[in-house]
């Protein structure tokens, strides 16, 4: 089976072919020019989506040795994400299936991360702890099977790499801020400024505007002039702010271990790339037992064999879909997984 994968939600438009479950293509193009924006702009996204996708389809099938009429299923992100952004890939994917007359998957961009540790040698073995942290979303759920997810516990407010991107600003170290925090703190002490992990009604639910704010009152209260911190405080901040941010995922994963009967834990999303995470949470691990599943840097970030990879199994568990199916800004959690009227059997 010849699948398809293409995703455009946010600032990397990729394309991916997987061939009887062998990844064959995953070509990401990253718009690195928001960096002098300091955050994504919305509409010079899509733009650039729209003159890269075909150029980047054409590569794609090139190096997979396929042509167009080879596919036997067509996939893309249909959200959440930049709805402009999130429609050039989903427009293209649906033309492309009724071009060649081929069924379409539409697949909602955070299961694409939810499964992408089965783009890995190792998988996660059911059932398995997520953690989902990326730019937008930060998410804890037990994965039962491909088709039965529960959500324990979501941000209240910020996503945690929305976190570290609002703090990296703050610090002048600018974007994407996860890299950057993580480079600079290498130098530093995390146990240097006390910044506090939040509690929330809920047990397992994130919160992480307190923590954004604790920095902030700490450059007021340190600094004359916050927007201009001496650079060897730097590191410190930095390692602060990471571990305290770290600290908060940690607990509500070890809560979890002590409550759900898991085999694996899986993370995922862009902030899985924080190599003091990866530590962190191989250490709770390794005390529980259980096995630590995190996908390899290319596949943390946006990418679209993760699409691919969820498409083919929506596909083959008989989920159906016609090309009236749209693009979706935001997803109700409540409907997570099982029969959302988005997602119709
Ligand atoms: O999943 P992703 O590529 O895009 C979406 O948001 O869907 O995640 C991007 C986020 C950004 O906030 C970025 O700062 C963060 O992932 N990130 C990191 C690291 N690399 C990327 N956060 C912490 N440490 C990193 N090494
Ligand atoms: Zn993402």
């Amino acid at each position: 089976m010849n699948v398809l994968g293409i995703e455009s939600s946010c600032d990397e438009t990729s394309v991916a072919v997987i061939v009887n479950n062998e990844l064959k293509a995953n070509l990401i193009a990253s718009q690195d020019f928001h960096f002098e924006f300091g955050g994504v702009v919305p509409e010079l996204s899509s733009r650039a989506h729209l003159q890269i996708i075909a150029p980047l389809l054409r590569q794609a099938l090139k190096k997979s040795n396929l042509e167009l009429k080879d596919f036997d299923l067509i996939t893309s992100t249909a959200g959440p994400g930049l709805i402009g952004a999130v429609l050039v890939g989903l427009t293209f994917a649906k033309g492309l299936a009724f071009t060649l007359n081929k069924p379409f998957v539409p697949v909602n961009h955070i299961e694409g991360h939810i499964f992408s540790g089965f783009l890995m040698e190792s998988k996660p073995e059911f059932p398995f702890l997520s953690l989902v942290v990326s730019g937008g979303h930060t998410l804890l759920l037990v994965v039962e099977s491909e088709v039965k997810l529960t959500l324990l516990g979501t941000t209240i407010d910020d996503a945690a790499g929305e976190a570290f991107d609002k703090v990296s600003k703050m610090i002048g170290l600018g974007y994407p801020g996860g890299p950057k925090i993580q480079f600079a703190a290498e130098n530093g002490d995390g146990r240097e400024i006390k910044f506090p992990v939040a509690k929330t009604q809920t047990k397992y639910d994130f919160s992480f505007s307190g923590l954004k704010t604790s920095v902030l009152r700490h450059l007021q209260n340190n600094y004359e002039n916050p927007e201009n911190i001496p650079e060897s405080d730097i590191p410190d901040l930095a390692a602060s702010f990471q571990y305290s941010l770290v600290k908060a995922l940690a607990k509500n994963i070890k809560l979890a271990l002590d409550e759900y009967k898991v085999k694996s834990i899986s993370i995922v999303g862009g902030v899985a790339a924080n190599a003091v995470l990866r530590n962190e949470i191989q250490s709770i691990a390794d005390t529980h037992n259980v096995k630590l599943v995190i996908p390899g840097i290319e596949y943390c970030g946006d990418n679209a064999a993760m699409i691919a990879l969820r498409g083919q199994q929506l596909h083959m568990a008989g989920r159906k879909f016609d090309l009236s199916f749209n693009a979706f800004p935001s997803f109700n959690f409540n409907d997570y997984g099982r029969k959302s009227k988005r997602f119709k059997d």
